[in-house]
């Protein structure tokens, strides 16, 4: 028994059109390349006149033309659909095939869309996309100048492509949104680079330019009482007190310099009261302070009072702010630290163009920030004052 499937020319079998199809998709092309390859093989090798091809966007809600017969081809990635909408976009909600073999205008869910020049073809069938495990990829339409009956075989052919094509385009996207991660992932690890960098110069500077003067003149003085002890005890005395304010200093020099990797306060006190006694140190400021208790792990601990240790900063250098206020809250998924003030503000559009070297200032907070998997945003208005906000998310994993 031969059957009309689709009307092929010749003598070729679906199983040709088959295999022509999985040509196309083990050539290893990209989403677009496989649309318009199949669009084009289905109106070459069927009685059909027009092939279209319309894939779901990534949010789901919508169908993009992406392949199609020439000259509608130069129409790809220019036509949209919302899921719903039209012949295309019922096929897409219920995922079940529609022929309309006439008067398409009549049919509820037709939908004119004058660039696809409906009035030309009477007949279309329009089956869904669907991949092995059951997810819309897209949906893939052919339509004939004359009237046509689809048949059952016919319709099952277009599904048997349109299911070969869904799984290679399930797969395309899946290596899209593979390699996008890969990329992320490399800019994380370069911002840690950067970050660690940043620290490292600062821990430098602090050793140079504090440490080891100290320590230089501590030496000196140091030689000095040796010198003097035989016949001037009085002086070598002297010179030893000096060495000792020097040895003092170049101690307390050391401790704020690992103090800067990770403020001890927040071992002795925990995030809520660190940052309580942050804002009592900030001078001339009186910063009115709302925290609750967090159990953050100890590394977002030391990011989150860093930056807030520079929005405070900022609002002191910046602002000229009458009022100042700093919440850390806790939401269900994430801890969030607000730090406002109702100073001169700044349009951090400009801002963002003359922002310093990565890891300081407002560029290092939101590095901070994002190697935390949060989020930051200074919203400001010049005039309005400033809104940090910062959100971190509460991973619950529980360990063990
Ligand atoms: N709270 C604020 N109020 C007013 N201006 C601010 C505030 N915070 C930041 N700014 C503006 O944004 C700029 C960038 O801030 P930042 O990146 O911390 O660099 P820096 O503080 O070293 O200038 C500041 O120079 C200032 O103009
Ligand atoms: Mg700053």
């Amino acid at each position: 028994m031969t059957r009309s499937r689709l009307g092929l020319a010749d003598a070729n079998s679906d199983a040709q059109l088959l295999h022509r199809v999985i040509e196309i998709l083990s050539a290893g092309l990209d989403l677009d390349g496989i649309a318009q390859g199949v669009a084009d093989l289905i109106t070459e090798t069927t009685a059909t006149d027009v092939c279209f091809v319309h894939l779901l966007d990534p949010a789901g809600d919508r169908l993009r033309l992406r392949g199609a017969t020439a000259p509608f081809d130069q129409l790809a990635r220019r036509i949209e659909l919302p899921v719903g909408e039209g012949v295309s976009g019922w096929v897409a909600a219920h995922c079940e095939p529609v022929v309309i073999t006439d008067n398409k205008r009549a049919d509820p869910r037709y939908r004119y869309i004058p660039e696809l020049r409906g009035e030309e073809f009477i007949s279309m069938a329009s089956v869904p996309m669907i991949t092995r495990p059951g997810d819309l990829v897209g949906v893939l339409n052919v339509h004939t100048r004359d009237r046509r009956e689809f048949t059952v075989a016919d319709v099952e052919l277009l599904s048997s492509v349109a299911g070969l094509m869904a799984g290679a385009i399930e797969n395309a996207s899946l290596h899209s949104r593979l390699a996008e991660r890969e990329e992320a992932m490399e800019r994380f690890a370069e911002q840690i680079v950067l970050l660690q960098e940043t620290e490292r110069r600062r821990l430098a500077g602090e050793i140079h330019d504090g440490i080891s003067q100290r320590i230089v003149s501590l030496l000196f003085h140091l030689s000095a009482a040796a010198d003097a002890m035989a016949y001037d005890p009085a002086s070598a005395a002297e010179q030893i007190a000096r060495a000792q304010e020097l040895a003092a200093g170049a101690l307390d020099e050391t401790r704020h310099a690992i103090a800067g990797l990770r403020p001890p306060v927040l071992d002795d006190l925990g995030l809520a009261a660190s940052l309580e006694s942050l804002a009592r140190s900030i001078p001339l400021l009186h910063v009115q302070v709302d925290t609750v208790t967090t159990n953050l792990p100890e590394h977002a601990q030391t990011a989150v009072y860093r930056i807030a240790q520079e929005a405070l900063q900022n609002v002191m250098k910046h602002a000229s702010a009458a009022h100042v206020q700093l919440r850390l809250s806790a939401a269900a998924d994430a801890v969030l630290l607000e730090i406002s003030d109702d100073g001169v503000g700044f349009d951090p559009a400009t801002t963002a163009e003359r922002a310093g070297p990565a890891g300081y200032g407002l560029p290092g907070m939101q590095q901070r920030a994002e190697l935390l998997g949060g989020q930051l945003t200074a919203d400001s208005t010049p005039g309005r004052g400033t809104v940090v906000r910062l959100r971190v998310p509460i991973s619950h994993e529980h360990p063990g």
